[in-house]
């Protein structure tokens, strides 16, 4: 079975700077423990309004930090002009919308496909490997493989947020998803909402080659230091693969 990576998103070391503005916490600073915590990569959103991440974070990341760097980022002119500058390892585009508190829903990329093609072949061209973060459903499976994406993110937000039933419901359809992007030659990450107490399934399912995890690990970190909460996650993701494949 591959193995699992597990990208840290910091966005929320840089909502807490931002409340009282300054340099404390410096998500480069987090960044770093993450490294040596275990992490496989480094993901920030670079949000329109900037309410986290800003440009010059995304720049210190870009030249400051040696694991591979995941941008996130909205379809937008502006986005692209940065990612193109920045050049990061990866780059994960996200819908945005202004008034929302996180990233709700995944993009729609079957509705917009011709905006979208031409941008994915830019960032691809310039050597940044692009995904999109979609609803596990696999007509916009069908539609990222279209337009050339290569890396799918599921949303694993409503999976999180749901208990029972609901939550088996969206599971099957969280691993049907991975399967199909195996089968149509699409690398499948998964992310969003993901904690101790939900991690286990998703980590399990072998066709899943990287989780990206950031405000449970963020929030966790007030109680047991960043270090400590990454590496927790990763030992619950270690077994949650050891025990798929066994
Ligand atoms: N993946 C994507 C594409 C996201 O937009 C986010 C949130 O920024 C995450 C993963 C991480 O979600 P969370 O912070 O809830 O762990």
């Amino acid at each position: 079975m591959p193995a699992l990576r597990l990208g840290v998103n910091i966005d929320h070391v840089a909502t807490i700077r931002n409340a009282r503005g300054g340099g404390h916490p410096d998500p480069v600073r987090a960044a770093h423990l993450a490294a040596a915590a275990g992490a496989d990569g480094i993901t920030a959103h670079l949000r329109e309004d900037r309410r986290h991440i800003s440009d010059r974070d995304i720049e210190r990341l870009a030249n400051e930090i040696a694991l591979p760097l995941n941008f996130e980022m909205a379809a937008t002119e502006e986005m692209v002009a940065i990612a193109l500058r920045h050049r990061p390892h990866a780059a994960c585009i996200v819908p945005e919308r202004r008034e929302e508190r996180t990233t709700e829903g995944g993009l729609d990329v079957v509705g917009a496909k011709e905006r979208l093609r031409p941008m994915v072949a830019r960032l691809c061209e310039a050597g940044i490997r692009v995904s999109m973060f979609i609803e596990a459903d696999p007509r916009q499976l069908d539609a990222v493989r279209e337009i050339g994406a290569p890396v799918v993110e599921l949303h694993t937000g409503a999976y999180c947020d749901h208990g029972g039933a609901e939550r088996d419901r969206e599971l099957a359809r969280i691993v049907a998803a991975a399967g199909h992007a195996q089968a149509i030659g699409l690398e499948c990450h998964a992310g969003h909402g993901l904690s101790y107490d939900t991690v286990k399934p998703i980590a399990a399912i072998a066709t899943v080659a990287e989780l990206n995890i950031g405000h449970f690990l963020v929030g966790e970190a007030i109680f047991v230091g960043f270090e400590a909460s990454i590496r927790h996650m990763r030992q619950l993701m270690d077994e949650a693969r050891r025990g798929a494949a066994g």
